[in-house]
């Protein structure tokens, strides 16, 4: 990323400079990829001003426009695959979890999302020879779900199953919790997020991983009854929005849980559609639909995803981490 700063961009002063870093605009790459209508709020600018700073932004960092195949075939060699350490879901994702994409788990409660959340957050951090993309995490916990805990268990499993002595708290250092209190929080949440990637992005541990779980919880709390529905509908496509932009700046593995309709919402409501409906389907690229099966075992359902089959792995969740079942 272009170490260029704010200020260097015509028609920004250190005051515009201030308020984009405030909203979270912290880079020359996060403008570029801003809509006018969006600069112009944040910072208190005219759209024009704003569309002249983006394009300022768009030359600096070398983005927009029309890029060639070959152009996006150099891009998508960047993108990385994130082993999950189970051979028929690493099959059944092309080879892993992929950079730069939303992998969107959805499925009933226990039905494993949390758990395999807490096995990337291991995994992301080994080297890519191990299957890793050697960086750290970020995790926004919705539901105060994430245990260190865990993590200890998890990375004491990998030693065994790889035969190496791995430090679970070398582990635990790399991975940057928050808590999010309520859907405004979250959102605000993402914007930390990119000032701690870009803190991170020139260390030998840059942030590879973003999760956030529960995706759906708060907006689902808090937007109740029919007339709310667009309301939340554009929130959570403005989230997605800024979480993906995330992904595709910090070529990171973006993970968003969602939960299922138990108690169907309306009358002929499908129990086993995820939250959020079709904002959430179309934003993210890939997604898993988790069932449970006969004790620790986990059917993973890849129902959606732009270049792999649909298809089916199952894995077992034990105190070790996620094995073959
Ligand atoms: P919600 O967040 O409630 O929607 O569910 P979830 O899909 O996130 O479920 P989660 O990933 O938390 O799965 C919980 C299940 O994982 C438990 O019911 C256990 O079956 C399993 N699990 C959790 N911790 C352990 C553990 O330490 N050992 C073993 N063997 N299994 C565990
Ligand atoms: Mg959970």
């Amino acid at each position: 990323m272009s170490e260029i700063f704010l200020e260097e961009l015509p028609g920004v002063g250190p005051a515009t400079a201030e308020k984009l870093k405030e909203a979270g605009f912290n880079t020359i790459e996060a403008v570029a990829v801003a809509s006018p209508a969006e600069l112009a709020n944040t910072a208190e600018i005219g759209e024009s001003t704003a569309s002249k700073i983006i394009n300022a932004a768009r030359q600096s960092a070398d983005i927009g426009g029309f890029e060639t195949g070959e152009m996006v075939l150099e891009r998508r060699k960047l993108v990385g695959k994130l082993l999950t350490g189970c051979v028929e879901f690493d099959e059944m994702m092309g080879g892993g979890i992929e950079s730069q994409a939303i992998t969107e788990m959805y499925g009933e409660f226990g039905s494993g999302k949390t758990q395999i959340a807490h096995q990337l957050a291991v995994n992301v951090q080994l080297p890519k020879e191990q299957g890793g993309l050697g960086g750290s995490v970020i995790m926004i916990d919705t539901e105060n779900t994430f245990r260190p805990e865990r993590i200890k268990q998890m990375v004491e499993g990998l030693s065994e199953r790889k035969g190496v002595d791995y430090d679970y708290e070398e582990f635990l250092k790399n991975i940057h919790v928050a808590r999010a209190y309520n859907s405004n929080h979250q959102i605000l949440l993402v914007d930390s997020a990119s000032e701690l990637a870009n803190e991170l992005k020139d260390t030998d541990k840059p942030v590879r991983l973003l999760i956030v779980d529960s995706l759906t919880a708060h907006f689902r709390a808090e937007y109740v009854g029919r007339g709310t529905l667009a309301d939340r509908q554009q929130k959570l496509n403005k989230h997605l929005h800024g979480i993906q932009r995330f992904g595709d700046l910090y070529n990171a593995v973006v993970i968003v849980t969602n939960q299922v309709m138990s108690k169907p919402d309306a009358f002929f409501g499908d129990p086993t559609k995820p939250i959020g409906g079709h904002i959430v389907g179309h934003t993210s690229t890939f997604r898993l639909y988790l069932r449970k099966s006969k004790g620790d075992k986990r059917i993973i359902r890849l129902v959606d995803s732009p270049n792999l089959p649909d298809g089916e792995a199952i894995i077992s969740v034990t105190t070790g981490g996620l094995v073959d079942q």
